[in-house]
């Protein structure tokens, strides 16, 4: 998708042919500023300090920093130690573990001096890969807007999204976003409400400055509005990402998700959830049980970040001195609440069984 009109994607190697460029995605919407990251500590940073997140680009970001660990030493420990400092920067986004595993069972059978090759060459494959899963994931949920629309009269097809789960969070297109982008290209009006997702604002400062870079209408909206505005008919379907689907079809994703799904079902308005094949946990089965849940800096609760006039972004405190925070980064919707799953192999039901019907090989090999 575009910045300033220029085609971009989230994450590349710079014309070095080794360095990786990211974009910091603290800065935004402000600053737009790009960073290289060129060891494998430099991704980690940027992974546990979010200037990349998104489950699927903080998968790619690790994949890359198993290459930049190839490039200071491909021995088997190195390997290993890569594996296992990027592996401990988040814990709720799957797509970060299995990222590291596609790695480690490329690169372990493969001689030392091999590695730093295919290491490059599979993190941009992942990258590659996931531009186009996330296509088609947008293929697929085009279906759900084209149909809503056909009930609109012309009107635009109201889409509540949490969080951000478009481009920024991915390499290009996003999950939630991408069918959006395409309704849009198809001429079919649209409009996003967007919570702003505090702590950390990623719906402010992230999904409504790609939507506005791309022309999408959309408003900002409190994180406890989407309620109210179910209630008066103002919401035609709600669409989130995902950071980890067990198999049974439990949802985690950005801490508020679970209150949006409740909300949904009290007003029958379609809840879906899109997701790459990554983002699946075939080995969990109940998430609010198993799903480990980041808690972060209480700090990032006390505290806003904002632009102040004159240009300069600042960070002001928003509450007492002395009060405690908590910081839980995420929460799971119970399978139950949601209407399907949109992937990039088609539309599915929430559960054990409508996961199996899209991904068939995981039902032969649990068989
Ligand atoms: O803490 P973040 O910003 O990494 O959380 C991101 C989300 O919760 C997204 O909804 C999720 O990763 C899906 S990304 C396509």
């Amino acid at each position: 998708m575009k910045i300033n009109g220029q085609p971009t994607r989230t994450i590349r190697v710079n014309g070095d042919g080794w360095s990786v460029e990211i974009i910091d995605q603290t800065k935004l919407p402000h600053v737009f500023e790009t960073v290289t990251l060129r060891t494998m500590e430099d991704a980690a940073r940027a992974i546990s300090d979010m200037l990349v997140r998104g489950a699927p680009l903080i998968g790619a970001t690790a994949a890359y920093g198993v290459a930049l660990a190839m490039r200071e030493d491909t021995s088997d420990t190195a390997l290993d130690r890569a594996i296992e400092v990027l592996g401990a920067t988040r814990p709720t986004a799957v797509n970060l573990q299995w990222a590291l595993a596609d790695m480690k069972a490329r690169l372990l059978p493969l001689g030392a001096s091999d590695r730093l090759d295919i290491a490059y060459e599979r993190a941009a494959q992942i990258c590659d890969e996931d531009v186009e899963t996330c296509r088609l994931i947008g293929a697929h949920g085009l279906q759900i807007i084209r149909e809503l629309a056909e009930q609109k009269n012309g009107d635009p097809v109201n889409i509540l999204t949490h969080c951000n789960a478009g481009w920024l969070a991915c390499i290009d297109w996003g999950t939630a976003t991408s069918p959006v982008y395409q309704a849009q290209a198809e001429g079919i009006p649209v409009h996003v409400w967007v919570d702003e997702t505090r702590p950390r604002n990623q719906g402010a400062f992230l999904t409504a400055f790609e939507l506005g870079q791309e022309g999408v209408p959309h408003t900002i909206i409190v994180d406890n509005a989407g309620g109210h505005l179910m209630q008066h008919g103002l919401v035609d379907f709600c669409i989130t990402g995902t950071d980890r689907v067990t198999a049974d079809g439990d949802v985690a994703n950005k801490i508020g998700t679970y209150l949006k799904a409740l909300a949904a079902v009290d007003n029958n308005v379609p809840f879906y959830v899109a997701l790459p094949h990554s983002t699946i946990d075939w080995s969990l089965s109940d998430g609010v049980k198993e799903i480990p849940i980041e808690e972060r800096n209480p700090a990032e609760v006390t505290a806003m970040q904002g632009r102040v006039p004159g240009g300069a972004v600042v960070t002001v405190d928003i509450a007492a001195p002395g009060s405690l925070a908590a910081n839980y980064g995420f929460d799971v919707t119970p399978a139950r609440l949601v209407t399907g799953f949109v992937t990039e192999r088609g539309i599915c039901g929430a559960s054990r069984q409508g996961l199996f019907s899209l991904y068939p090989e995981r039902a032969r090999a649990s068989a």
